[in-house]
């Protein structure tokens, strides 16, 4: 029976136990769809973006844009963007609340119109999120900061160039010093830069727009243009999507076939999963086939930057590890606040301890159906899974988190035979 409390917003209902089996289609990037629309700021001339997810936090981006005063069309997952129109240079505390990837306008209107005014996005619940990167990077480009009620208002005659050694490594902080600094014809240098496939395709838009941008190891350099162009791109396969479905097959002992992938973005998960037991067959650069069945073996896992294993799949291998036959251990080095699913996976009978930065997780036999919460959004990804594989029905409320980043996930774990539904928010 479905508890008494009041569901505000749509909420899954799993059945769990059926091997998922057959062909699944990976969509867009969202952290990849994210910067490059917003590059569209840094030119006057039309952009085309395909291969966009539809997803909350597009829908989010879009809004932003044609907030700032872009001409904005989205048909069939091609996003077609008429920069020329923009005349605002701030993004308010409502929008950046609700998607904190909206910190990355700030430096493509400082390039744009040297000023951006944009609300402080504050901490998250995975962590404090700090931006002080990306602000130290417009600093030394020139940039006069102030706070000044709850809003970051920077002010920047002109773009100077740059030669910074980033403290921490950010994905954002790279990719917002990236498009200011692509608006400096001089030489800039960026060192212990993030590398993730988001980061460079990115940096392949900003090649196309007119920067002259060269990548070694984790350093920079940039010569941008004073006149950057409009681009057309189709964004990369989503690396986190795709791993997603990889571990559902996986741990329900299933055989699915994933097409629409970029097998040299998922290096450490697909070695992860063959170290877990799963029988992997890389068929083309683009598609790959999962098969389990044979139990899972323990793991120790250590999330880090790329190309370590992804932070965004922490969550997913926690749910294999609970079912795994034996002790695993999982480090979360990137986010000081991400076990949130810890809780809920333990109300559906795991055996998890955590310690600061690191959980423990003893297998167990089996997972129960249960009512949970999803926190933010790959926690909400992981108690889909355990969903899938639980005995019972599971139900997972709060989902507006997993649509922010999955695209229609519970009809394409339909079409793999899951049992799953949507329903609309009530009251009970
Ligand atoms: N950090 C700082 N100072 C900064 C920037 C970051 O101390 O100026 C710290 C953060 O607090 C964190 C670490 O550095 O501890 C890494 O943060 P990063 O800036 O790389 O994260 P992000 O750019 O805010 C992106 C993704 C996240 C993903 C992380 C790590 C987007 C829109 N978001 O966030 O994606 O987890 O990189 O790979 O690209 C998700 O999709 O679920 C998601 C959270």
């Amino acid at each position: 029976m479905i508890s008494t409390t009041s569901y505000t917003s749509d909420y899954l209902v799993i059945e769990g136990g059926k091997p998922l089996k057959g062909k699944v289609n990976i969509s867009g990037s969202k952290n990849a769809s994210l910067p490059i629309l917003i590059a569209s700021i840094l030119t006057k001339e039309p952009c085309q973006v395909e291969n966009v997810p539809d997803l909350l936090d597009t829908r989010t981006t879009i809004e932003l844009l044609r907030h700032l005063g872009a001409g904005v069309e989205f048909k069939e997952e091609k996003i077609s963007i008429y920069p020329s129109s923009i005349n605002l240079h701030t993004a308010p505390d409502e929008i950046v609340r609700r998607m904190r990837a909206s910190v990355l306008v700030m430096g493509p209107l400082l390039a744009r119109f040297g000023r951006a005014v944009v609300s402080m996005p504050g901490g998250c619940s995975i962590g404090v999120r700090s931006i002080d990167q990306h602000l130290k990077v417009f600093e030394k480009a020139g940039a006069h900061i102030r706070v000044r009620h709850g809003y970051i208002d920077m002010e920047l005659k002109k773009v100077n160039p740059v030669e910074y050694t980033f403290e921490v490594i950010t994905v954002t902080g790279t990719e917002n010093a990236l498009m200011l600094l692509s608006s400096c014809e001089k030489r800039s240098i960026l060192r212990n830069i993030a590398l993730e496939p988001e980061v460079m395709d990115l940096v392949e838009v900003l090649r196309k727009m007119g920067a002259d941008i060269c990548i070694e190891d984790r350093t920079a350099i940039i010569r941008g243009s004073k006149e950057l162009r409009g681009f057309s791109h189709r964004v990369i396969p989503d690396r986190i999507e795709a791993g997603t479905f990889m571990v559902a097959g996986f741990l329900t002992g299933g055989d699915v076939l994933l097409e629409d992938v970029r097998v040299e973005h998922l290096g450490s998960v697909i070695e992860k999963l063959k170290e877990a037991g799963a029988n992997i067959d890389i068929l083309s650069l683009n598609s790959l086939r999962v098969r389990g069945g044979n139990g899972i073996k323990p793991l120790c896992i250590s999330t880090a930057e790329y190309p370590g294993f992804p932070t965004d799949m922490q969550a997913q291998f926690m749910v294999l590890c609970c079912l795994a036959d034996g002790v695993s251990e999982i480090r979360e080095n990137i986010f000081e606040n991400r076990f949130q699913h810890v809780a809920e996976l333990q109300r559906m009978g795991a055996d998890i301890h955590v310690r600061g930065r690191t959980a423990i997780i003893r297998g167990v036999k089996k997972l129960y159906g249960a009512d949970v919460y999803s926190t933010d959004l790959r926690a909400s990804a992981s108690l889909v899974l355990a969903g899938l594989v639980a005995e019972g029905k599971t139900v997972v409320k709060d989902i507006y988190h997993l649509d922010r980043g999955y695209e229609r996930l519970e009809e394409k774990f339909k079409g793999l035979g899951a049992v799953v539904e949507r329903q609309p928010p009530r009251e009970v």
